[in-house]
């Protein structure tokens, strides 16, 4: 699989599948959540109401509607509360069932965003890890390509040091 990190607005990127780092009750909310359901339009909120919410750490998938990327797929975070919260195992929880959705609608592309790194305060680096670690690990037949999508340079500076460790690691 192609991992690569780019600084862009998500909701902008022609990609299969675009996750949304969600809130539990899936109705919307500020950061990436308030941007993904302005661009994809009120289908979009009229399309996860029935979806009666869903736990932190899972995922659930609908259609992009006004957006360039065909799904969402909505995943809420841990909120960071010191990480002896089951924060690890919840936010690796996230990449990998949304990777599951992903691989199920045979996505090619599905770009992330640095899920709980904003309003859930979890430390970037940490999140960072657990993102990319979750991804390489990832054995499914799709997706074919994983972005990570920043929103700071500072994020997209710390995926790159990240993904060249990685890269470097498992060329030896
Ligand atoms: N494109 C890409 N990344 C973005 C965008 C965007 N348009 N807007 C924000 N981000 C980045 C933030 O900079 C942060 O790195 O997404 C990451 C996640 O931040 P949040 O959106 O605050 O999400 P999170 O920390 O997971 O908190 C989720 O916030 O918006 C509410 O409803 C949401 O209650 C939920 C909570």
């Amino acid at each position: 699989m192609i991992i690569r990190a780019i600084l862009e607005d998500i909701t902008a990127l022609a990609v299969d599948a675009i996750v949304n780092a969600a809130n539990c009750s899936l109705l919307g909310g500020g950061g990436v959540d308030g941007a993904i359901h302005r661009a994809a339009g009120p289908e979009l909120l009229k399309a996860c109401r029935p979806l009666g919410g869903c736990k932190t750490g899972e995922a659930r998938i609908t259609p992009g509607f006004r957006l360039s990327a065909k799904y969402v797929i909505h995943t809420p975070g841990p909120v960071w509360h010191g990480g002896n919260h089951r924060e690890p195992e919840l936010l690796r929880n996230c990449y990998r069932n949304s990777l599951e959705l992903a691989n199920g609608r045979q996505c090619r592309t599905v770009a992330f965003p640095g899920i709980s790194t904003g309003v859930y305060s979890y430390p970037l680096r940490a999140a960072s890890e657990i993102a990319v670690k979750t991804v390489s690990e990832w054995d499914g037949r799709f997706p074919e390509e994983t972005i990570f999508c920043c929103f700071s340079r500072e994020a997209l500076e710390i995926y790159q040091e990240i993904l060249k460790y990685h890269q470097t690691r498992s060329l030896s």
